[in-house]
């Protein structure tokens, strides 16, 4: 990585709250830079790198000023931000106000006006670092909740630009967006794009109501296809398109590595650790409460108690990565899980044989594609989720057809992936049934529930994602 003065103006932009990668700092006082997490990076980053991008974002620490610099060929442009920033607009009003309501109100949602004032300066100074940052007439595409007012004050400060935002998360049924009491600036703030995307058809839907219903404008009527028919509104001289583009993983890169020798061997030793059992069954996830880890655990805890499965047969690794962990609910799941781990492995488990493996730390890469190929099921069990990419990681790992995916209904992904044993998080039988199912499931079965699974993940990979969102924003890529 290598650090630069020299100014960046860049024809393509992509505005999120985080930099592809996060400054840490080491109890000897030291720093490293390290992979963000979250899907949005894994979706952007491989994206953007090959197209010499620049990125604008926040560098992972709070009060700490970084100058731009590149890595590799990507341009890095840090914007920093205060503790006081970092405990109201990223962990107050993107965390516990939006993304909880956002997610189906799974928690209750805050609503405090000191961290809606906080979250606007904090989306005006990123408006500002993309105005810098933006070559004459380049295109901008700013990324997700946390900067929904972004849109339209770029918009205000560069109308040259060609403006495109995507929402990485559920947008909300209407009745719920109606309760945040920034209900219309949020409106006004993303109908400043010429592009306004979201995983699914229906968000798109939500969103048109709410700019009849809360701007007073008079959007187009028909229905919002899967990357066809986008939705539109006229805002005065300018047409804002609104459309549903599912986003994925770059699943050849995936496959690719899978297939290696390393990762095969890999996958072996960690069936081998684990004294060989005849099934493992995998969780990964950031440790937040919309994923349902605590589902997983209590449809394991009753087959357990049941005797439907046994201790020494079959076995869950379940990774989680650390995630937003100073705030309330956060703390409180993780109590909650490490308590339901403990109990389990306590009832069930024998000195060197616990039954549930359970990790609070990230893995690598080739790590993590060798946990995939070693797992027979993959258990996936969000209560809400705009996508989720660990599934379609999944398919994408299993070339050798076999695993079997057990996926909630509630993941975006579901409308995708049908060839996936798909259950109602909130029905404990159905979970427990689905697991069994996807345990027990015959060979030839497995392999034509994955083949099809693939068939979808393979076709469909973020490089389609981005070319589809791109081609309706009116920039298509050159290839
Ligand atoms: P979210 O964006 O809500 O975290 P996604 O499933 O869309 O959920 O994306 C999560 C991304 O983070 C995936 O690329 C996944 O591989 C990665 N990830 C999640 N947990 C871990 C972990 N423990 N170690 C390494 N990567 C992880
Ligand atoms: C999800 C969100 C991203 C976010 C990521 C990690 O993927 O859609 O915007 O970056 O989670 O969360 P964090 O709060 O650590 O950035």
């Amino acid at each position: 990585m290598s650090k630069g003065n020299s100014p960046i103006r860049a024809d393509f932009v992509v505005v999120a709250n985080r930099l592809p990668v996060d400054l840490e700092r080491m109890e000897d006082g030291t720093q490293r830079w390290r992979h963000s997490p979250g899907g949005l990076v894994t979706a952007l980053e491989p994206f953007l790198r090959a197209r010499r991008g620049a990125w604008v974002g926040w560098p992972g620490i709070a009060d700490f000023e970084v100058e731009p610099f590149a890595d590799d060929d990507l341009q890095l442009y840090p914007v920093p931000l205060s503790a006081e920033e970092f405990a109201e607009y990223y962990e107050g009003f993107s965390n516990a106000t939006l993304w909880p309501l956002y997610h189906d109100v799974v928690v209750a949602p805050e609503f405090h006006r000191g961290w809606w004032n906080s979250y606007r300066r904090v989306n005006r100074r990123f408006a500002e670092a993309a105005a810098e940052v933006s070559a004459e007439g380049a295109t901008v595409w700013v990324q997700d909740y946390q900067l929904q007012l972004v849109p339209a004050m770029l918009r205000e400060l560069r109308p040259d630009l060609r403006i495109g935002f995507f929402l990485h998360i559920p947008f909300p049924p209407v009745e719920l967006f109606m309760q945040l009491p920034w209900r219309t600036e949020i409106v006004r703030g993303l109908l400043g794009a010429d592009l306004v995307g979201f995983h699914r058809p229906g968000g798109a839907q939500n969103f048109l109501w709410l700019a009849r219903r809360l701007a007073g404008f008079e959007p187009s009527r028909g229905q919002v296809g899967v990357r066809s028919r986008p939705g539109v509104v006229q805002v005065g001289d300018r047409t804002v398109r609104v459309g549903a583009f599912p986003i994925s993983i770059a699943s050849a890169e995936m496959d690719k590595l899978a297939r290696t020798k390393e990762i095969q061997k890999r996958a072996k030793e960690i069936r081998a650790e684990m004294g060989n059992p005849s099934r493992i069954m995998l969780g990964v996830d950031r440790l937040d409460y919309t994923k349902g880890i605590d589902v997983r655990l209590r449809a394991m805890h009753e087959l357990l108690d049941e005797g439907q499965i046994q201790a020494d047969d079959v076995k869950l690794i379940q990774i989680a990565t650390p995630s937003r962990e100073r705030i309330e609910h956060y703390k409180q799941m993780r109590e909650d899980i490490e308590r339901a781990v403990g109990r389990i492995n306590g009832e069930f488990g024998r000195v060197g044989h616990p039954p549930v493996h359970y990790q609070h730390h990230s893995v690598d890469k080739k790590e993590l594609v060798a946990f995939y190929a070693a797992a027979d099921a993959m258990i996936v069990t969000p209560v809400r989720d705009g996508m989720n990419l660990v599934c379609k990681e999944y398919v994408a790992c299993r070339p050798d057809l076999g695993g079997a995916l057990v996926l909630s209904e509630f993941a975006g992904a579901a409308a995708e992936l049908t060839s996936a044993f798909l259950v109602n998080p909130h029905n404990l039988d159905g979970v427990k049934d689905a697991m069994l199912a996807a345990l027990n499931i015959d060979e030839a079965e497995g392999r034509r529930r994955m083949r099809a699974l693939r068939r979808q993940v393979l076709t469909h990979d973020v490089d389609r994602w981005a070319r589809s969102f791109l081609e309706a924003l009116g920039t298509p890529l050159a290839d």
